[in-house]
Parts: structure tokens; C-alpha cells; sequence
């Protein structure tokens, strides 16, 4: 069982899959929590790269880096919790190349995931929730945050992801996403989750 959890810069998911990460834990699953990018040490050296520098950086060369880690990330982190029968629970994956780079970057969503699907090997999520928060509460949230290379892009480029998640449901007609409106407090969105959840995983 794979659920992502997507958004916005600062829509709340990391809060989001953390609250659910403990209630799962809590309920006695075997549960992993991950995230993108970083993790592993060839990540780690990924998300300077790709986030902290300040070198001007080709879309197409970020699409590869994003993608070089999360090849890393599914060898070492998600194929093995996986197999071992655990849940695993991601904080941004995929669809974050998806949207930011195929939408918002103009890439193309579709040679995006066609580059993507190398490193996901078969590994695409059971659920995936999208924190919908609208882009002026988001940057809000953000403000005593140290904006990265992609955060500093603005709140017009805010508004193109927010719309490039919503298009993951036409682009993805067959897969599983619940859009929770992120401007509600953490326990009513965290019980929303839960509760689709537990209903659509079978658990
Ligand atoms: P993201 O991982 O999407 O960037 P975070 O979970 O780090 O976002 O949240 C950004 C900030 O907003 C944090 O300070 C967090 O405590 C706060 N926050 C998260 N969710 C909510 C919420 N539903 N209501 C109010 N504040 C929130
Ligand atoms: P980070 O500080 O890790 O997390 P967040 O903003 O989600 O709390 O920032 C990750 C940044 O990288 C964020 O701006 C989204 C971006 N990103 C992509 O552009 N493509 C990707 O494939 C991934 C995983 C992240």
C-alpha cells in the first residue's frame, strides 16, 4: 500500500502525513514515512543540488534530478518497506514532477511521467491526497520559512500548480486522489483522510 501526499509549497502535508503516519501507527499497521526529495544519501546530495544552489539550472536537467531521486528512493526505501508488507506514506513523489515541472515548468506532463516511469518501476500510489489550499494561505503559512529555488518562484507560479493538481484527475483517470480542502483546521483534514482511508485501502 502506497499513499503520496501532494500540494502547493506549504499546503500542509508534511503536518498532514505526519498526523496520519502516527494515527495509522497508533492503530497498530506497519507504517514508513518518506519524502521528496532527500533521504537517502545519494538524495540528500540531489536536494542540495537541486534546491539550494544558485545556479540557473535547465527544466529538463531538474526533471532528471528529481527523477535520479526517486529512482534511489523506490531502490532503497519504498520497493523494500513495501515488500516487507508495510504501508508506506510519501510526502510529495511522482505527481510532484507531474505538475511542477510537466505543468507549471512547461516540460510537458506527459514526457515527464514517460521519464518517470523509469524510475518508479511499477510503483505508482494506491492513494494519493492533495492538500487543495488556496495559494495566498499557503505563502502565509511559509513566510518565516527560507524560501528554496522553487519557492522563491512567486505566488502566480503558486497558482499554476494548484491548478496543475487538479488536472492529475483527468491525466489519471484510473488511479485514487481525495482532494481535502486545506484551509480547514489539521484535526478535520487529518480525520478526513483517516476516514477515506480506511474505506478505500480495505484496512
Ligand atoms: P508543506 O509540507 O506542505 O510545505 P507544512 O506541513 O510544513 O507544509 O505546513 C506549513 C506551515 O503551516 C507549518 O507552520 C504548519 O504548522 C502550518 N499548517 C499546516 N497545516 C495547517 C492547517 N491546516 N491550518 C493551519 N496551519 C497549518
Ligand atoms: P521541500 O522543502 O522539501 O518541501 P515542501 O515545500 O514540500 O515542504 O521542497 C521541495 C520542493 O521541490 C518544492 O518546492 C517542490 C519541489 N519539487 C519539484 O519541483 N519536483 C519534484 O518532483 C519534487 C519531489 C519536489
Amino acid at each position: 500500500m502506497l499513499i503520496t501526499f501532494e500540494g502547493i509549497d506549504g499546503c500542509g502535508k508534511s503536518t498532514i502525513s505526519k498526523e496520519v503516519f502516527q494515527e495509522l501507527k497508533k492503530r497498530g499497521f506497519s507504517v514508513v514515512l518518506s519524502r521528496e526529495p532527500g533521504v537517502t544519501a545519494v538524495g540528500q546530495k540531489i536536494r542540495e543540488m537541486v534546491l539550494l544552489s544558485n545556479d540557473s539550472m535547465d527544466s529538463m536537467t531538474e526533471v532528471f534530478l528529481f527523477a535520479a531521486n526517486r529512482s534511489q528512493h523506490v531502490a532503497e526505501v519504498i520497493a523494500p518497506s513495501i515488500s516487507e508488507g508495510k504501508i508506506v506514506i510519501l510526502d510529495r513523489y511522482v505527481d510532484s514532477s507531474i505538475v511542477y515541472q510537466g505543468y507549471a515548468r512547461q516540460v510537458g506532463m506527459e514526457d515527464v511521467y514517460a521519464i518517470n516511469r523509469y524510475a518508479i518501476k511499477g510503483y505508482l500510489p494506491d492513494i494519493t491526497v492533495i492538500i487543495d489550499t488556496p495559494p495566498e494561505i499557503a505563502m502565509k503559512r511559509m513566510k518565516d520559512k527560507n524560501p528554496d529555488r522553487i519557492e522563491k518562484e512567486g505566488l502566480s507560479f503558486q497558482k499554476k500548480l494548484q491548478k496543475g493538481f487538479q488536472l492529475l484527475v483527468e491525466f489519471f483517470p484510473k488511479r485514487n486522489f481525495l482532494f481535502v480542502d486545506g484551509s480547514l483546521s489539521v484535526s478535520e483534514i487529518k480525520n478526513e483522510v483517516m476516514d477515506y482511508i480506511i474505506k478505500n485501502a480495505g484496512l
